[in-house]
Parts: structure tokens; sequence; C-alpha cells
């Protein structure tokens, strides 16, 4: 299993290249169904747009994250007391006190799903509820999505956070599944112009680790055929979706 991926590098443009806290808000509105009242805490929080939305729609949230720069966001955004500098795998609370724990787009780099699941289970009450969004990722179909389909099929096979993982790991820590459901779809816009250039300031995580050959062959070509595209600086809709996995302690 690879290091997990920590998000110092994009924490200043991160919400701006991620929806920011409108994304938050559609994110809770998702999940917030899912969970049972109380202590809430929201692992791999980065800068807190999500733990932020479920504070406003009334839960107790705390979060934990490796990266201290996504977290100084995320202590800003939740208040004082709300945050910590933790690893997934070690988290800094005792057994049996948590009544919701949720991974938002964390399982991925985060990379032990196995580790990160067992040590959310440590934590959880029993009958409290853990709620992960993961992979895999569907982009409804455009010429950007055209042009990333090799992109795509790489990402998807380094991905440790396929639902048979997911599972495999709930049922080692002693879960069990309550519901598997699709995410309501997101909707953003981007270009093709605007994708490329964000391919080439490595802004996904999953391009951080790519060796130079990987790069030459599979991400070079793709950035060309996204700047090959017609009017690569027209907005096309972007709409995807993910899987969101409740488990019970
Ligand atoms: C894609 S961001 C998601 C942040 C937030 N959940 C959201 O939806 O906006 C993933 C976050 O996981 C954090 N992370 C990666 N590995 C971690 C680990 N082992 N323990 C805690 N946080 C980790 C990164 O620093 C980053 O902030």
């Amino acid at each position: 299993m690879g290091q997990p991926r920590v998000f110092d590098r994009v924490a200043e443009v991160y919400d701006a290249t991620r929806g920011g806290e409108q994304r938050g808000v559609q994110v809770a509105e998702d999940i917030v169904g899912w969970l049972v009242p109380g202590l809430t805490l929201e692992v791999a929080v980065g800068t807190g747009v999500v733990a932020a939305a479920l504070q406003a729609s009334g839960y107790d949230v705390v979060g934990v994250d490796l990266s201290g720069p996504m977290l100084a966001h995320a202590a800003r955004r939740l208040g004082p007391g709300r945050v910590a500098r933790a690893d997934a795998r070690a988290l800094p609370l005792a057994s049996s006190t948590v009544d919701n724990v949720v991974f938002v787009h964390a399982l991925h780099v985060i990379g032990d799903v196995a580790g990160a699941v067992a040590e959310a289970a440590r934590v959880l009450r029993p009958g409290g509820r853990l709620v992960a969004r993961h992979g895999p990722w569907r982009r409804e179909p455009t010429d950007i999505q055209d042009a990333l389909a090799r992109l795509t099929a790489l990402k998807d096979a380094q991905a440790p956070d396929t639902p048979a993982a997911v599972d495999a790991a709930a049922a080692a820590a002693g879960l069990s599944l309550v519901a598997r459901t699709t995410s309501r779809p997101a909707r953003f816009e981007s270009s093709p112009a605007a994708e490329a250039d964000g391919i080439e300031r490595r802004l996904w995580s999953f391009l951080w680790d790519l060796d130079d050959a990987t790069w030459r062959d599979v991400v070079e070509p793709a950035v060309a055929r996204l700047r090959a595209l017609p009017d690569p600086d027209r907005p096309r809709p972007d709409v995807s979706h993910c899987q969101v996995s409740i488990f019970t302690r």
C-alpha cells in the first residue's frame, strides 16, 4: 500500500478547484440522512467544507487530517478545538466514543483502506454509523471524457477504494452494511483548456506519484487531445457521481 497523499501542496487552491463550500453543502445533504444524532468525526476533513455544512445542519462535528495547511482552513470553518492533526490509522480518540465517522473522498488518498476503516470502527460506539463516499467515480460522457479515457482507466486501476475493498475492510472490522447507494450527481462545468491546465499543474492527487514514462505515454497525449478539441475554452457540463456506503457497528 502506498503512502497517504498529504495535500499541503494544493491547500491554497483546494476549494477553488474542487467546488468549495457549495460542494460541501451538496455532499452534506447527500449523507446527512444516514447519520445518527451525536458526535460526528470527519476523517481526512481537508479544508472542512463538508464538516462545516454538517455542523450547520446541527451535528457536533470534529475532524482530523494529516495536512496542517488543509487543517488551517478547517479550523477557521469549524471553530476552536474542533480539529486535530492525526493519521486516519491512529485516531486521537478513545474507543467507542463517536456516533458517526465520515470519509468523504478520502479513502483513495489514505490508501490503507483496511487500516482506516478498522480505526474508524474502533472509535465508533455500538450502533454508530460509518458513512463513506468512495470510488469508483463516474463522469457523464463528453468530449473531455473521451480525451481523458486512458487517464481515467489509469486512475481507476490504481484506486484502492473499490466497493469490494471497502466491504472487505468493514467486514474485517466487524461492521455491517446498512446500504450502498450512488451519490446524487455533482454538477460542475469544465473546459478542455482548464482540464489540461489542471493536469499539467498536477492538481489531482493520482497524478502525484506517476513515473516519467507514464507521464509521457499517458498524461501528455491526454493533454494534447484536450488542447486539440474544438472551442477549448468553452465550458462543458461536468456531471459525476460516486458510491456512498453506510455501515453500522
Ligand atoms: C481529497 S481530500 C478530501 C478532504 C475533504 N474530506 C473534502 O471532501 O473536502 C483528502 C484529504 O485526506 C488527507 N489525508 C490523506 N491521508 C491521510 C491520512 N492517512 N490520515 C488523515 N488524513 C489524510 C489529505 O491531507 C487531504 O486533506
